[in-house]
C-alpha cells in the first residue's frame, strides 16, 4: 500500500565528486538517497559520518534515508538530526535502549527506522513496531556494498508484511544488500516496498534505466 521507493546507496558512488553523484541519482529518478554510516565497530568497515550527511543535505532536497551501522546510535543521534537526516534507521542488535532511541528519533522530527541483520528473526522487532516508520530487513550481512543477495531473508519480509496487515500498522518494509531488478522483484513479491541499491544503480551504465527497472520490477 506504500508506493515503491528506490533509494540508491551513496556507498557505491564516486566519493571524489559526491555532489555530482547525488545530482546524478536525483536526475536518474531516485526517490530517496540511502546513506550508510559505519563505525568500524558494529561492522567491519568505516564509511562516513554526519559531515557527509550535511554536505548532501546542503546540496539538494532529496529525502535522506540514514542507515546507522554503529554501536551507539543513541549517542550520535543528535548529530545526524542536525545534519539533516529525514529518516534514521538504527539496528536492533546495537548497544542501546532501542525503545528510547526510536522515541528520540521521532521526537526530533525525523522518521524512525529499525534494522534487522539477516540472522535476526522478525520477532526481535515486534516490541517496537508501533514506534517505527520503516523496518529494514538486511539482505546481506552489513558492512560492504557489492555482496550477494541472501534469499533466505524472504520469509522474514513476508512475516513483516503479514504482521503489518494483521495489526493495522503502516511501516515501510525496506531491503538493503544485493538489490537489482531481479532481487527487487522477489522482495516486492514478499512485501517490501523500499529498495536500497548501491552497485546496481551508481555503477550501472545507465542509472536512470537501472532505477526505473528496480521500481517496476
Ligand atoms: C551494506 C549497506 C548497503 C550497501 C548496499 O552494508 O547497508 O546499503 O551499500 O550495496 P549493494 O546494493 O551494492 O549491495
Ligand atoms: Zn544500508
Amino acid at each position: 500500500f506504500h508506493d515503491r521507493v528506490v533509494a540508491p546507496s551513496l556507498l557505491a558512488a564516486d566519493f571524489s565528486r559526491v555532489r555530482e553523484e547525488v545530482t546524478r541519482a536525483i536526475h536518474a529518478g531516485a526517490d530517496w538517497l540511502h546513506l550508510d554510516v559505519m563505525d568500524g565497530h558494529f561492522v567491519d568497515n568505516i564509511s562516513f559520518g554526519p559531515a557527509m550527511v550535511q554536505t548532501v543535505h546542503e546540496t539538494n532536497d532529496i529525502f535522506l534515508d540514514v542507515h546507522l551501522m554503529i554501536s551507539r546510535p543513541d549517542h550520535y543521534l543528535p548529530r545526524f538530526v542536525a545534519a539533516g537526516a529525514d529518516l534514521i534507521t538504527v539496528h536492533v542488535e546495537a548497544d542501546h535502549d532501542v525503545c528510547d532511541t526510536l522515541g528520540r528519533i521521532r521526537d526530533a522530527g525525523c522518521q524512525a527506522g529499525l534494522a534487522l541483520n539477516p540472522a535476526t528473526p522478525f520477532e526481535a522487532a515486534i516490541p517496537y513496531l508501533k514506534q517505527i516508520d520503516l523496518l529494514l530487513c538486511m539482505t546481506v550481512v552489513p558492512g560492504f556494498g557489492g555482496q550477494a543477495f541472501m534469499s533466505e531473508v524472504l520469509p522474514k519480509i513476508e512475516a513483516a508484511a503479514k504482521y503489518r496487515a494483521e495489526h493495522g500498522l503502516a511501516y515501510h518494509i525496506e531491503v538493503d544488500g544485493g538489490i537489482d531488478a531481479r532481487t527487487a522483484a522477489l522482495c516486492g513479491q514478499a512485501g517490501a516496498n523500499a529498495m536500497v541499491a548501491g552497485s546496481s544503480t551508481f555503477r550501472a551504465p545507465d542509472m536512470a534505466y537501472a532505477v526505473a527497472e528496480i521500481r517496476s520490477a
